[in-house]
Parts: C-alpha cells; sequence; structure tokens
C-alpha cells in the first residue's frame, strides 16, 4: 500500500485538515503582507519613526514578521507531530514517481491535481516553507541583537541584514510561482480557495 495515499474513501466538507487551514492563513497573510511592506517602508536604525508612512510601515515589519514567526513555529511543531505532512512537503525519500508524473503534466501543459498529496506541488510547498523559515529567524535575530539608544549596527548586523534581504527576494520568487500557480488553477474552477476557509 502507497504511504502517501491519494484520498480518503469518505471525503470531509474541506480536503485540507482544519489545524493546516489556520496555519496557512497566518503564514500567507504574514508574508504577504512583509513582502508588500518591504517596497514602501524606509529603515531607520536609529529610532522608531512614526511620522512618515515609510518610518510606520519599517515599525510594522519588524512586529508583524515576528507574529508571522510565531505561526511558523507552530507549523513546525505540526510537521513534527504529522508524518502525512512530512511525507507531502519533505519528500526526499520519495515517492518521486507522483512528482515525475506532475512535473511530465506539466511539460504537456496540463495541470496536476491539487489538495493535500504527494507531488510537485507538495515538494514546492516544503521550498517556500524553508525559505519564508530562514528569512523570517534572521529577520528576527536582527531585531533582537539590533542595538538599543541609536548605536550603529555592528559587523554581524551588516552581514545578516544583505541575507535576510536575499532570502527576501527568494521568498518573492516562490510567492509569485505559488500565487500564479492558485490562480490558474482557480481559473480552472477547481475549490481551492477552501484553504482559505478555516472556520469549515
Ligand atoms: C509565501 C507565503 C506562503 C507559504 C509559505 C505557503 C505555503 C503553503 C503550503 C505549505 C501549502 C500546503 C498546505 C497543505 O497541503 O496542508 C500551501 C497550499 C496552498 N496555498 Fe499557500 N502559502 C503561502 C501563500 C499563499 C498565498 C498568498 C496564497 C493565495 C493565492 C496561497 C494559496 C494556496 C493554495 C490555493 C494552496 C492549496 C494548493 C494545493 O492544494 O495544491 N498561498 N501553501
Ligand atoms: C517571514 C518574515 C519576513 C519576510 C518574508 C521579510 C521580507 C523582507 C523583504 C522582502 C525585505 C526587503 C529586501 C530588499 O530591500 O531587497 C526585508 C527587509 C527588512 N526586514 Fe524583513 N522580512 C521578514 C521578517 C522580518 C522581521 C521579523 C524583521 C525584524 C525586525 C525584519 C527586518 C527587516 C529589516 C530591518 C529590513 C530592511 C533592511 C534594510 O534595507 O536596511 N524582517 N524583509
Amino acid at each position: 500500500m502507497s504511504l502517501c495515499a491519494e484520498a480518503n474513501s469518505k471525503p470531509p466538507r474541506n480536503i485540507w485538515p482544519r489545524e493546516g487551514r489556520w496555519l496557512h492563513a497566518g503564514i500567507a497573510f504574514g508574508v504577504t503582507w512583509q513582502l508588500w511592506s518591504s517596497l514602501w517602508m524606509e529603515p531607520n536604525w536609529k529610532h522608531a519613526n512614526y511620522g512618515s508612512i515609510g518610518g510606520i510601515l519599517f515599525s510594522l515589519h519588524s512586529w508583524i514578521g515576528l507574529m508571522t514567526v510565531l505561526f511558523i513555529l507552530w507549523q513546525w511543531l505540526w510537521i513534527a507531530s504529522e508524518p502525512q505532512i512530512r511525507r507531502e512537503i519533505f519528500p526526499w525519500r520519495g515517492p518521486w514517481a507522483s512528482i515525475l508524473a506532475d512535473a511530465r503534466m506539466l511539460l504537456r501543459a496540463r495541470l496536476p491535481p491539487t489538495g493535500p498529496r504527494c507531488g510537485l506541488a507538495g515538494l514546492m510547498h516544503g521550498l517556500g516553507l524553508l525559505a519564508v523559515t530562514c528569512t523570517g529567524v534572521i529577520g528576527s535575530v536582527i531585531f533582537f541583537f539590533l542595538p538599543q539608544s541609536g548605536t550603529p549596527p555592528g559587523d554581524t548586523l551588516h552581514m545578516l541584514v544583505p541575507l535576510h534581504e536575499f532570502l527576501g527576494t527568494v521568498v518573492w520568487v516562490y510567492w509569485i510561482g505559488h500565487v500564479g500557480m492558485a490562480v490558474l488553477h482557480a481559473w480552472h474552477r477547481e475549490p481551492i480557495w477552501g484553504i482559505f476557509r478555516p472556520m469549515d
């Protein structure tokens, strides 16, 4: 019997587990806010500046970023306790057949099925989660090690900030691909927005 069941015999009301939907809502909202706010925020290392939109956006980037990191930590605890989600998003030990089959479908310009299953989308979700985790954790380290009282940031921070910015670009690439695929599936009238209904 395959370890990665494609479907249950009795389908539930919403195909995504409830905890996964809450987690996804928190992470999707938080990361999307972080990416878009970074376009207009004005980092001020000396003091909090609430006198300009850019300054307020920078403070919000820090606080919403820290909240998003809490959701990300919760997601990792959930992954640690759920072998099925681990197999879906981190298929390092296979099965690779479904991933290759999905890739072949895409090459033939056909969309692979959606939902919680093993396949190319699951692998991409895992890689995206890793990128988001590294970006958020480094952002939090910057926050907690930022010198207080206007002292200029030290060498470690000078190294961490460009790393955070580089990872932020990787997250942009993931976000564009992930949202683009979701819109394509929705275009084909698949019930994909169920993942944003945590109360079902
Ligand atoms: C960059 C932040 C995001 C991350 C890290 C992320 C991560 C994930 C993960 C891990 C899953 C798999 C969930 C599961 O199977 O239990 C997933 C599914 C999904 N996400 Fe996101 N997501 C993000 C943002 C978004 C946004 C902004 C949208 C809005 C369009 C979105 C739409 C979806 C949809 C529709 C699915 C279901 C896909 C499927 O079943 O194949 N996500 N996402
Ligand atoms: C998942 C969470 C996060 C994401 C996706 C994210 C993403 C980004 C992005 C895309 C940028 C702009 C990069 C550029 O200009 O090329 C940025 C800048 C920045 N982020 Fe984050 N961030 C996150 C969390 C945090 C947290 C928790 C902090 C804590 C304070 C933080 C602090 C900063 C700072 C200080 C900058 C600006 C650096 C500068 O240009 O001087 N980020 N972030």
